[in-house]
């Protein structure tokens, strides 16, 4: 919009952090104006990479210093120069700011602030193609392994509530319809089972992440005698990457990273979306901490569960960044191009999102409050023991179909009577529609016994889904 920013004359930009300076600055004779140079800065963002940021020189100078590329001195000054660097910035005492183009301009700038020469030797056989993608691996390993605890810790607190909810009965539903008798802690460990997966996701991307490009240069290596394999080591990775072009090129790792924040926001936002039901007037299977609910501005007696409703809404966040991702990505030539550098804000915003999610979604849980006499009540008055009372049929020998037919029209007998289940109709009734039923059929249609008697691998019978708790917490 006209004269909303003032459009400078295109001669001085501002000074690049520490030394006023950008790193190209010999080649063009113009720099963009003040506009243009914020416009393609990414200080803003990447600042969050300095520590990674400084950790890599130090290995990379260490590694020129060893090899014989720079003298051992300076190699020395240098890492000494990082080490103060870092603490600085650690103890606020210097602060990122100022014009720079990106963290590796600032912190170079610095460098050669104050070292002179000396700074100006960290990045012989570096680019920032390369620096950057190792800076963005490298803290990319250590949020990935934050996210990792958090849900390993989310994990633990959901398995515990299902253990304490192994005999809670309460209705499983298909099409949001009474299907069949569950308990609580099935339904809460269906969800572990998910998050669990999401755990091993993040994980595997981790994995495949862990590898060192620097010394891919800009694109093609470089004529200095580096040792790839020293650094790699030295910044604990598991290896230097194979190729030179694909490390500076690609960012599948952060494809996969967010494909993995965007699954585990989908899942939380499913078991979001059950606790909004259950916590409406006509579930009240859950009532969710006055702490994590909050009210409404006209009407006096709302208890709104705006946490889940907003980890819900923020599911979209992540898949919105997988999809930015996805879309920088599909049209790119190889290897660097500058589009990359957009790679960051999304990855960040689904890490932080998937982080604080979680965070919020674990204390939601562990202050809400299960009504399981009115669960176990839902699962009386929907027939949910018809199933049950059909394979009670299977198993005297009548064909499935044949089972299935008799016990729905029993449903029928019983709508008509004004009956609300199976067990209210007397034996001669039930022989009526087959000769099969007997007296044993009664007790096997309560729902814990329904709940009892599915205790095959996977089922919700106590026994078993304390099984499944333990396995899913062995493998956290
Ligand atoms: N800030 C850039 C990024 O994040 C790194 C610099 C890339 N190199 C270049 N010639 N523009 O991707």
């Amino acid at each position: 919009m006209a004269g909303e920013v003032p459009q400078g004359a295109p001669s001085s930009p501002p000074s690049a952090g520490g030394g006023g300076q950008v790193l190209w600055e010999g080649r063009l004779a113009e720099r963009p104006d003040a506009e243009a140079f914020a416009f393609q800065s990414s200080l803003s963002i990447d600042r969050r990479m300095a520590l990674e940021d400084i950790r890599g020189s130090r290995a990379h100078a260490a590694m020129l210093g060893s090899q014989g590329v720079i003298p051992q001195a300076d190699a020395a000054a240098l890492s000494a120069e990082l080490t103060r660097l870092e603490a600085e910035l650690q103890s606020g005492a210097l602060a990122v700011d100022g014009g720079a183009e990106d963290i590796h301009s600032f912190i170079e700038g610095v460098l050669t602030d104050r070292l002179g020469d000396t700074g100006r030797m960290v990045h012989a056989g570096r680019s920032r193609n390369d620096q950057t993608a190792l800076d963005f691996r490298l803290y990319l390993k250590s949020s990935g392994g934050e996210l990792r605890a958090e849900l390993a810790e989310t994990i633990r607190a959901l398995l515990a509530l299902a253990e304490a909810h192994a005999g809670s009965v309460m209705p499983g539903y298909t099409h949001l319809q009474r299907a069949q008798p569950v308990t609580l802690g099935h339904h809460l460990t269906a969800w572990c089972a998910g998050l669990e997966r999401d755990l091993r996701r993040f994980r595997d991307a981790l994995d495949r992440l862990d590898e060192s490009p620097l010394g891919a240069g800009a694109l093609a290596g470089s004529t200095l005698p580096l040792d790839r394999e020293a650094v790699a080591g030295a910044l604990g990775f598991a290896r230097p990457s194979l190729n030179s072009m694909d490390s500076v090129a690609d960012r599948d790792f952060a494809l996969e990273l967010a494909a993995a924040s965007a699954i585990l926001m989908t899942h939380l936002s499913r078991f979001c979306e059950d606790l909004v039901i259950w916590a409406s007037e006509e579930f009240q299977f859950v009532s969710l901490a006055d702490a994590w609910s909050t009210g409404s501005s006209i009407m006096p007696q709302k208890k709104n569960p705006d946490f889940a409703e907003l980890i819900r809404g923020k599911s979209s966040r992540t898949i919105g960044g997988l999809v930015t991702l996805l879309t920088l990505l599909k049209g790119l030539p190889y290897a660097y191009n500058k589009d990359l550098q957009e790679d960051k804000e999304a990855l960040f915003d689904s890490l932080d999102t998937s982080r604080r999610c979680l965070r919020m979604f674990r204390g939601m849980m562990a202050a809400a409050v299960f009504n399981t006499r009115r669960m176990e009540a839902a699962c009386t008055g929907g027939f949910l023991e018809a199933t049950d009372a059909a394979e009670y049929l299977v198993r005297k020998g009548l064909p499935f179909r044949r089972a299935h037919e008799i016990t729905a029209l029993l449903v029928r007998d019983c709508l008509q009577a004004g009956q609300r289940s199976i067990g209210a109709r007397t034996i001669e009734e039930l022989k009526a529609r087959s000769a099969l039923f007997e007296a044993d059929l009664y007790p096997a249609l309560s729902p814990a016994a329904c709940v009892a008697a599915r205790s095959l691998p996977g089922g919700p019978a106590p026994a078993e889904v304390r099984r499944q708790i333990q396995t899913l917490r062995s493998r956290l």
